[in-house]
């Protein structure tokens, strides 16, 4: 399967839009409860290319089946070597190491911007992404419990992280 990792273009919105709300309407990865509008994605992805954060595309045949990205965990000045990524997988793209190419770009990308620690906020029930993770050697380092309500049930949110 080849595979081609790079970097994002406006063209490529609508693929991303419809990944995350199928992830919003279908699983608890995001805790959104509503589907997005094509130009509120646009800017949350804009935004971060402004601030020189990367948004990376994973493209197979001509399609876009997945994509991650990375930036500021929290607001305040000493926060500024730490980021909080996310990957993303359509679902009949996923299983097929394409995660592993994204996450590895940006841990590399992540280095190469001289950043600190990367974390991961991932829901308690995402077992997958909790295993996906370890494997490149994120540890848990936390768990706020009932931090998120979503169909009818309260939801853990399990704090990732990497030293890189
Ligand atoms: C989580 C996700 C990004 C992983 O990407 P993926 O392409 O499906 O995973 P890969 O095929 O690259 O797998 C990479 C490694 O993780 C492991 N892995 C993947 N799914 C796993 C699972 N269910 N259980 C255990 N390990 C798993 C694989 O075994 C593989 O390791 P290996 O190469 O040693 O065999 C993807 O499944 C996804 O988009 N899920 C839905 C959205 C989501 O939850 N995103 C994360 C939010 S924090």
């Amino acid at each position: 399967m080849k595979v081609n990792i790079r970097s994002y273009k406006t063209e490529d919105t609508q693929a991303i839009l419809d990944i995350i709300n199928h992830s919003i309407l279908h699983s608890t990865a995001l805790y959104d409860y509503t589907v997005r509008s094509y130009e509120q994605q646009k800017s949350i992805l804009e935004e971060k290319i402004n601030k020189k954060f990367p948004v990376i595309i994973a493209e197979f045949k001509g399609e876009v089946v997945g994509f991650g990205m990375y930036s500021e965990f929290r607001f305040r000045e000493a926060y500024q070597f730490t980021v909080e990524h996310s990957v993303y997988l359509d679902e009949k793209f996923q299983g097929k190491g394409i995660g592993k190419l994204l996450l590895a770009r940006l841990i590399e990308l992540a280095k190469k911007q001289k950043l600190h620690t990367m974390i991961g906020v991932i829901d308690s029930e995402n077992q997958d992404s909790i295993e996906f993770h370890e494997k490149f050697g994120f540890k848990t380092v936390g768990i706020i419990k009932e931090s998120g309500y979503k169909f009818d049930r309260w939801l853990n949110s399990v704090f990732v992280q990497l030293i890189l």
